[in-house]
């Protein structure tokens, strides 16, 4: 049998991964593929640490070059993470005509069209399925099955260490930061979790999404961003008392010829399908003009999920190399020469409905004062509640609004956190109904 040898750089959580695919599927990969797929070589700075899985002989080395220079690797997979040396790593795979496998969202959103240039100049492929929503095939899925639809929107939960968090503080009224220690321990986080928490690292995942769903480049500066570490018990309760539950969202649309890219908490009805989305899993939720709403779901995150996703990949890789139909889908599934860049909606032109939390004096005509504010914006009350304070002298005031213009909502609370009876900063949430 024809053999396929693969290089590996880093062997973290997700290398041991791949290292377990191989030794408990190596048959079922060989059945499929018709080849043999070996894992030739191991690089990492680190062989000694016990990973938990058995390496042969001669595999493990500290030198990357034996990985992307050494003529008999035909497949590298990055799994080293980060900027650097990933990035100088993987074009010296790309120069030495070896293709490429990583599951790295932060390169590929800061670098993914110097990579994919480079591969495309030199007729190798790059696939990053494990980049985006960890097991969850949602890259090929957009790439092949879905591809002769248009993208009216998508919505994803794709970072599992936030909705582990936020989950748990929603089920258990749970401390922000043991949760995140335990997200830490189970190996869900970055190396740096203010990557999860702020939400870069959904940033990264909606950038390449973005790019999937409607071939265009997006920086990672344009998507707008605001993470988890805001979100207080009290906002979490309230949103329950209007049957709603906070999820850190990322939303992709396209509305008037302009996209919007957006990361930030969300609350989302409690029959949502997404607000079932808990713990370490993720969601992507995308409408197509022809197939309409589509789920994925899956475990966002983790050492076997994720070499699934990588894996498999590899096994797409051989069976092009195999038939002699290596780019017979394109990285970003758009031809290159269709791929643009599409103008991002100002955060301030975005139409939503919203949360809004003041804390104020317990006083009469103070919700009149913040509603006469929020009339002159042109913002809608839909409902109202003020629990009784828990002190004299502070109560909160939870509107939610119909829909406004995110600058109308803040220009309103820049007003509101003005008026005398106010104890600002007021907050806000935006609310999604739209997924139901
Ligand atoms: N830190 C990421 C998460 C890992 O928590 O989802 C998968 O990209």
């Amino acid at each position: 049998m024809q053999e396929i040898r693969v290089g590996l750089l880093g062997f973290g959580t997700i290398g041991a991964g791949v290292v377990r695919v191989f030794q408990h599927n190596a048959p079922v990969m060989s059945d499929r593929l018709g080849a043999v797929l070996k894992l030739a070589r191991i690089a990492d700075l680190d062989i000694t640490t016990d990973r938990g899985v058995e390496v042969g002989p001669g595999v493990l080395t500290t030198d990357a070059n034996q990985v992307l220079t050494a003529p008999d690797i035909d497949v590298v997979i990055e799994l080293i993470g980060g900027y650097e040396p990933a990035r100088s790593f993987v074009l010296k795979a790309i120069e030495h005509g070896k293709h490429v496998v990583t599951a790295n969202k932060a390169l590929l959103a800061k670098y993914g069209e110097e990579i994919l240039a480079a591969a495309s100049k030199k007729g190798v492929e790059v696939m990053f399925e494990a980049s985006v929503g960890g097991g969850i095939p949602v890259l090929s899925a957009i790439k092949e099955n879905l591809c002769v639809n248009r993208f009216r929107s998508i919505f994803g939960i794709l970072n599992g260490t936030c909705n582990y968090i936020l989950t748990r503080m929603t089920d258990e009224g749970a401390d922000f930061a043991a949760v995140l220690k335990d997200a830490q321990q189970k190996g869900y986080a970055e190396a740096d979790p203010t990557f999860d928490i702020e939400g870069v690292d959904t940033v990264h995942k909606l950038a390449i999404l973005i790019a999937l769903c409607y071939g265009t480049q997006v920086d990672q500066e344009q998507i707008y961003l605001e993470g988890i570490s805001q979100i207080s018990a009290v906002d979490i309760q309230f949103a329950h008392q209007f049957g709603y539950k906070i999820k850190l969202l990322a939303i992709g649309k396209e509305v008037d010829g302009e996209i919007e890219a957006r990361v930030h908490p969300t609350m989302i009805p409690q029959n949502a399908p997404l607000a079932d989305v808990d713990g370490v899993f993720n969601a992507v939720r995308l409408v197509g003009d022809f197939v309409g709403p589509v789920m994925l779901y899956g475990q966002g995150a983790g050492m076997d999920a994720t070499a699934s996703a990588v894996m498999g990949d590899v096994m797409a890789i051989a069976r092009n190399l195999l038939k002699n139909a290596v780019g017979r889908i394109p990285a970003m599934g758009y031809q290159e020469s269709a791929i643009n860049r599409r103008p991002i909606r100002a955060m301030n032109d975005i139409v939503s409905r919203y949360y809004l939390r003041f804390n104020t004096v317990d006083r009469p005509g103070v919700v009149a004062q913040i509603a006469r504010v929020l009339g002159n914006f042109r913002i809608g009350i839909s409902s109202m509640m003020q629990p009784e304070g828990c002190d004299a002298d502070t109560v909160a005031i939870v509107i939610m609004t119909h829909d406004a213009q995110e600058a109308d909502i803040r220009s309103a609370l820049a007003e509101i956190d003005q008026l005398a009876v106010v104890h600002k900063p007021s907050h806000f949430i935006r609310i999604e109904n739209s997924i139901e």
